[in-house]
C-alpha cells in the first residue's frame, strides 16, 4: 500500500536564480528523516516548493517538472500568505507556544485566516492526489486542521498526523485563541502520533479539559469514530550514518579534524531559540575560567544551519549567537588557539559524520525539543563505540537515551559541570555508556518508527520491515 507524505517541508527546496530552477536538500529533522522513507515507501510527498508561487508560468513549469523528479507535488503559497501562514502564525504564534514558551505574539486575525486558508488548499490538493488504496501521512505543526479537513471531503481515508514538535502543556497551549480550532482539526485523523508519552498524556489531557471530549489511555471519542493516540518516537536511518561512520574518507577527515590531540567539544544545530545554544556557549566560558588548564587543549565547533532567517526573533538570536562567540574567542583566544570554532550554513554527509566521528562530546542541551535527531545520528555514528553525549533533559530524545550526561540547559553552572565531567570521563565509563545508548537506537531505526505508525494506521508499513539495524 502506497503512503502519501504531506508536510509543509518538501525533501528539497527549490532555488531560482539567474542559471535556472534548481532544488537542493531541505534542513531540519523532518525532512531529513522522512526522506529515506519517502524512497522507501514509493508514494508522493505533497508540500511547499519553498518559493512564492508569484512566478513566469515556464518557471512553475521547471519547478513542478523538478519536483516531480523527486516524487513530490508542490502546493503554490503566494508571497504574503508565506508571510502570513509560514513566518506569523506557524513560525511567530505557534512554535513559541509548542515549547512552552509563553513570550509570542498575540496572532492577528488575518494570519489566523492565512492558516486556514492555506490549510484547505492543502487539504484540496491532498484529496485529489489521493487514491483510496492510499494511506496520507500528514506532518508537523503548519498542517493542524488538515486532517479534518480532509476528512470532511473523503470521509473513508485512512488519515494519521504526526507532530514532530513538543505537546505544549495545556496553559501555553489555551493562550493560542484558536486552540479549540487547532486540536479538533487533528482529531479528523485516525492516528494522531506524538514522539514520547509525556506528549501523548499533555495531547489527552488538553483534549478533555479543553474540548470536553472523552477519552480512554490512548484514544479520543469523535462523534462514531476512536482516534488513536500514539507514542511513536522517531529515529534517524542507523545503517546509513553507520555505513558512512566507517568509509575511510570520514575517518581520514576526522582524524585530520583531531589536530594536535585538541579535544573536541560539537554543536550541531538548527539556528533556533529552541536550541539553548547562548546558554550552551555561556557554560563553555565558565569552564574554561574554572579550569583553566584546558585553555589550548579543548575546542569547540558550533555548526549553525540557517532557518526562518526572515522572523524577528531568528535574526535577533544569531546576532547574540554571534556575538557571544566573538566575545570569548577574544576572552580566551591566543594565536595559536581559537576556542570555539562557529560555522553558519550547511555541510555535506561527509563532514557531518566525521564531525560526529571526530567529537569526544557532543553536546545536545535545547531549552524544549521534540525529539532531537542529531543526538541519535551521533550515536548511530559512533561505530567505534567512543565519545560522550551530553543530553538536554527536556528533548524528547532524553526518554530513551538515558546514559547520555543528563542536563538541565537552562543551568550554565551544571552544564559546565558536565562538560568537564564528559571531559574528564574514564574510557570505560564512556564505552559502557555508549553501548547503551547504540542499543538503543539501533533498536528503533526511522523505519521502524514509520512502520509502526503505519501499521497503526493500517496500511503501508509492511513496505518499510525488514530495514531496521537493530
Ligand atoms: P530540527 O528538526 O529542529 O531541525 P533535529 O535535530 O531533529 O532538529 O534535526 C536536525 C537535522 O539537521 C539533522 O538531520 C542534522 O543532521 C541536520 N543538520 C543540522 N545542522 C546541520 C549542518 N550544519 N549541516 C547539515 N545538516 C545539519
Ligand atoms: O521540529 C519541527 C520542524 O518542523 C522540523 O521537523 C523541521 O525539520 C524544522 O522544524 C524546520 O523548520 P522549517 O520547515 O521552518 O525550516
Amino acid at each position: 500500500m502506497n503512503v502519501l507524505i504531506v508536510s509543509n517541508r518538501l525533501p528539497v527546496t527549490t532555488r531560482v536564480d539567474a542559471g535556472g530552477v534548481t532544488v537542493v536538500p531541505s534542513n531540519g529533522g523532518l525532512a531529513t528523516g522522512l526522506r529515506g522513507v519517502h524512497e522507501r515507501s514509493g508514494g508522493l510527498w505533497i508540500g511547499w516548493p519553498g518559493v512564492p508561487a508569484e512566478l513566469p508560468t515556464p518557471i512553475r513549469r521547471a519547478i513542478d517538472q523538478r519536483l516531480a523528479a523527486v516524487g513530490a507535488v508542490g502546493v503554490p503559497l503566494a508571497a504574503r500568505e508565506i508571510d502570513a501562514f509560514y513566518q506569523r502564525y506557524s513560525n511567530g504564534v505557534l512554535w513559541p507556544v509548542l515549547h512552552d514558551m509563553l513570550d509570542h505574539p498575540a496572532a492577528e486575525p488575518s494570519d489566523w485566516e492565512a492558516y486556514r486558508t492555506v490549510n484547505e488548499r492543502y487539504a484540496d490538493v491532498v484529496a485529489r492526489r489521493a487514491r483510496p488504496d492510499e494511506v496520507v501521512w500528514i506532518h508537523d505543526f503548519h498542517l493542524m486542521l488538515v486532517p479534518r479537513l480532509l476528512r470532511e471531503r473523503c470521509p473513508s481515508l485512512r488519515i494519521g498526523f504526526f507532530l514532530h514538535t513538543p505537546f505544549p502543556s495545556i496553559e501555553a497551549l489555551a493562550t493560542v485563541r484558536h486552540h479549540a480550532a487547532l486540536l479538533d482539526g487533528l482529531l479528523g485523523a485516525d492516528v494522531v502520533g506524538v514522539h514520547t508519552r509525556a506528549y501523548a498524556a499533555r495531547f489527552l489531557d488538553a483534549v478533555r479539559a479543553l474540548l470536553g471530549r472523552a477519552t480512554s489511555p490512548s484514544d479520543v471519542e469523535d462523534g462514531a469514530r476512536r482516534v488513536h493516540v500514539r507514542a511513536c518516537p522517531m529515529s534517524v536511518d542507523v545503517s546509513a550514518f553507520e555505513a558512512r561512520a566507517t568509509e575511510p574518507r570520514v575517518a581520514a577527515m576526522a582524524s585530520h579534524m583531531r589536530r594536535d590531540g585538541e579535544r573536541l567539544l560539537l554543536g550541531v544545530d538548527r539556528l533556533d531559540y529552541t536550541k539553548g545554544i547562548p546558554a550552551r556557549l555561556d557554560a563553555y566560558a565558565r569552564l574554561l575560567e574554572r579550569e583553566p588548564s584546558l585553555r589550548g587543549r579543548v575546542r569547540l565547533h558550533q555548526l549553525a544551519v540557517p532557518s526562518r532567517e526572515s522572523v524577528p526573533a531568528y535574526q535577533a538570536l544569531r546576532a547574540e549567537v554571534e556575538s557571544t562567540v566573538a566575545r570569548i574567542n577574544a576572552r580566551f583566544g591566543t594565536r595559536e588557539w581559537t576556542p570555539i570554532e562557529y560555522r553558519y550554513g550547511c555541510v555535506d554527509d561527509v563532514t557531518l559524520s566525521a564531525l560526529y566521528r571526530a567529537a569526544d562530546v557532543m553536546l545536545v542541551t535545547p531549552r524544549r525539543d521534540g525529539m532531537n535527531l542529531v543526538a541519535k545520528e551521533f550515536v548511530a555514528s559512533r561505530v567505534d563505540g567512543d565519545g560522550v553525549l551530553v543530553l538536554s533533559e527536556h528533548a524528547g530524545a532524553a526518554a530513551e537515551l538515558r546514559t547520555a550526561l543528563l542536563v538541565d540547559p537552562d543551568d550554565v553552572d551544571g552544564l559546565a559541570r558536565s562538560y568537564s565531567a564528559a571531559l574528564a570521563m574514564s574510557a570505560p565509563e564512556r564505552r559502557v555508556r555508549m553501548r547503551r545508548l547504540r542499543s538503543a537506537v539501533r533498536r528503533h531505526d526511522v523505519f521502524q518508527w514509520a512502520r509502526e505508525f503505519l501499521l497503526a494506521l493500517g496500511g503501508g508499513g509492511a513496505a518499510l520491515v525488514g530495514r531496521s539495524a537493530g
